[in-house]
């Protein structure tokens, strides 16, 4: 089986950090969403992984390289314009040829990996095998109506009205029959093609359309909540790991993971936290539920519940929480006395303080 990663895509739930990269190299738990995506494929046996990206952007390319180090062969597909998760596979007809594949979005995260599905739809080989779970409020998903057996009997994209709480995960599991259905389909509402679109055009045509039901934590990594909530997940699972150094004064409690070059004094870390590379981090308290990115400067700072990435600096600034904070961002303290705030802040920034 092969695979097809979705990397592509405008991000702008995403923004500001979309402007400055791919929404799936956003880190969750010290990783680009990316990897855990290719990590799960590679668990599954898949190595051959074709990867669709936008044409114009070189950093995924920059940033994975050949898969090499994942144990993986990549090939990029290049997406001149987001024109949809069908149009994904219409762009992957070459690379993909007769065989069957997996068909997994690039920011969706299954920490618990998707072996048993994937066995599924070995066994039985349907055209197409979806990924559904249970949500409270499925209205911003595809959803799946199945009969008692598991058949799916109808997929609609977004509906007002749902008539399940079946929600679509971003993966799919699909035989060569599917590049009929994306070679017949047209743009729907917002003009992209739709992959429901084309699983409703083999159900239509009278393939088999089945769904296995996914128990395990799934999240879709669309806007800056989502990376906290899925790094809190995540860091919940990390295996505690000291290659830096922390001095005599400092306390650490809970799985805590510091990188190599990294260095704590006087500070508490109270994990889950993990601590990047080359991060520095003095008289200052740090977590829970905290990833800081690597070569990061905190200095009687404290922080909770939040995602630095690199080049972070943070300067005599406590109680931050729920933070996602982008690449080389400066906080630090207004002049002494001057009593008001100073902010330099980007594009589509969301600033909220203490009330
Ligand atoms: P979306 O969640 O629709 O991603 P988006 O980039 O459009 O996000 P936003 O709504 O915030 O603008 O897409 C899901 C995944 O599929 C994501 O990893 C991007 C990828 N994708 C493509 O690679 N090509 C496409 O044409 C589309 C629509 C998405």
């Amino acid at each position: 089986m092969k695979a097809l990663v979705l990397s592509g895509g405008t991000g702008t739930r995403l923004r500001p950090f979309t402007y400055a990269m791919p929404k799936q190299l956003i880190p969750v738990a010290g990783k680009p969403v990316l990897r855990h995506v290719l990590e799960n494929l590679r668990e599954l046996g898949v190595t051959d992984i074709g990867i669709v990206v936008d044409a114009r952007d070189r950093r995924i390319a920059a940033a994975l390289g050949d898969g090499a180090d994942l144990g993986v062969r990549l090939t990029f597909l290049h997406q001149e314009q987001p024109l949809g998760l069908a149009h994904c596979v219409v762009l992957g007809r070459d690379f993909l040829g007769a065989e069957n594949f997996v068909l997994h979005l690039g920011d969706n995260v299954l920490p618990e990996g998707i072996g048993a599905l994937a066995a599924r739809f070995a066994a039985r080989r349907p055209a197409a095998q979806l990924v559904v779970q249970k949500v409270p409020d499925p209205r911003r998903f595809g959803v799946a109506e199945l009969d008692a057996d598991g058949a799916v009997l109808r997929v609609t994209e977004k509906p007002d009205r749902p008539r399940s709480d079946l929600a679509l995960v971003g993966v799919y599991f699909f035989t060569a029959e599917v590049h009929r259905a994306v070679a017949a389909i047209a743009p729907g509402r917002r003009g992209e093609l739709e992959i429901t679109d084309a699983v409703q055009w083999l159900i239509d045509a009278g393939a088999e359309v089945r769904a296995g039901e996914y128990g395990g934590y799934w999240r879709d990594i669309g806007c800056a909540e989502d990376v906290l909530a899925c790094n809190r997940r995540l860091l919940e699972g990390i295996r505690p790991a000291l290659a830096g150094g922390v001095d005599a004064a400092s306390r650490l409690t809970g799985p805590v993971v510091i990188e190599a070059g990294a260095r704590v004094t006087g500070s508490v870390i109270e994990g889950p936290v993990l601590i990047g590379a080359g991060t520095v981090v003095e008289d200052s308290h740090v977590g829970p539920y905290t990833a800081l990115g690597r070569d990061c400067v905190l200095r009687h700072a404290g922080i909770a519940d939040s995602v630095t990435l690199d080049g972070v600096t943070i300067d005599r600034v406590g109680g931050l929480t729920g933070s996602l904070i982008g690449r080389a961002a400066r906080i630090g303290r207004a002049r002494p006395g001057d009593g008001r705030h100073r902010l330099l802040v980007g594009d589509d920034t969301r600033i909220e303080v203490a009330a």
